[in-house]
């Protein structure tokens, strides 16, 4: 297929096809982090920007690894030391730096829709890398591709995304593409964490931890969102910890096949034991690794094809 799209703001918007493609192409940017020289020359002469208003270690530095990987120069915004701070617009600001030719804004905010505002007031490509609760999805596309490369076929597979799903843009890109590529995807959170609606999308929704893994593939773990919550979501971390955390004695999980999964950051002790983080059929530093062959994928197909 030709790739056609200048932005990447949400998996909702791609077709099935569209993944496999970005899929395809993060497979063949794979084995470049394994070279001596982990460099080609794809995107030599671009210029990618890191708008990042929000903290990141994993998506930030990824995405300024897999720029460098393809030669491309990168430019890490200071958000906090910009003259954002005197009053200008966000707007204003991603003008201004397109004004000197940049080709790419990779854009972290707190706020839902702020990548597809800042899409349509520039020329250049726009990466959402995390929206508010709205979509994360090359964390989405990170997580399938390492799915995919461990059991072959996302198709059929069963996944239960557990925990604060309510404040979760990794879940709602995650449930998007799992989705769309044929995965029977579960939810399981206390009550308040399941946000209205989202059972039109994704109707297995349990309460009960020992009821949502029965028979899955994958258990994907999330992170209780404090920052964003306004108000108690449950009476206190303790009882969640104790409903909700994975440990490998409470959950039986010495016989367990299913791989589990973590976008990080994780909160140990409150979603996820270290016993757990790093059981042997734990994916989650495979899912780091692999950001990096994806965001290459993502970067080539949404800067390198285009020369306007
Ligand atoms: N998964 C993820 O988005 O991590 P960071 O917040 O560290 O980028």
């Amino acid at each position: 297929m030709k790739w056609n799209k200048k932005a990447l703001l949400t998996i909702e918007e791609l077709t099935s096809e569209e993944i496999n493609y970005i899929l395809q192409t993060a497979y063949s940017f794979k084995e470049i982090s394994l070279r001596p020289v982990k460099k080609v020359p794809a995107l030599r002469g671009k210029t990618i920007v890191n708008l990042f208003f929000e903290p990141s270690t994993r998506t930030k530095t990824s995405f300024e690894l897999a720029a460098k990987r393809l030669s491309a120069d990168v430019l890490n915004f200071e958000v906090i030391t910009s003259s954002i701070s005197k009053g200008e617009t966000i707007v204003d600001t991603v003008k201004n730096i397109e004004a000197m030719k940049v080709d790419c804004f990779i854009v972290r905010h707190k706020i839902s829709g702020a990548a597809e505002i800042i899409s349509k007031e520039v020329q250049s490509a726009v990466i959402n890398a995390g929206d508010g609760c709205h979509e994360h999805p090359t964390q989405a596309l990170l997580d399938i591709f390492t799915l995919k490369e461990h059991f072959g076929e996302i198709s059929g597979l069963k996944v239960a995304i557990i925990g604060d799903i309510f404040h979760s843009r990794v879940a709602r890109s995650n449930i998007w593409g799992l989705t769309k590529l044929g995965a029977n995807v579960r939810l399981c959170a206390p009550a308040t964490f399941i946000p209205p609606g989202i059972d039109k999308v994704c109707p297995s929704i349990f309460y009960r931890v020992e009821d949502a893994i029965k028979n899955v593939d994958a258990v994907y773990l999330l992170r209780v969102q404090k920052e964003r919550q306004q108000e108690n979501f449950f009476p206190s971390m303790e009882e969640y910890s104790s409903l909700y955390e994975f440990n490998v004695q409470r959950r039986g999980l010495i016989r367990s096949k299913f791989v589990i999964m973590h976008p990080g950051p994780m909160n140990r002790g409150i979603e996820i034991k270290s016993d757990v983080a790093e059981k042997e059929n734990s994916l989650i530093l495979k899912q780091v690794t692999n950001g990096i062959a994806v965001r290459m994928a993502v970067l080539y197909l949404t800067v390198g094809q285009f020369n306007g």
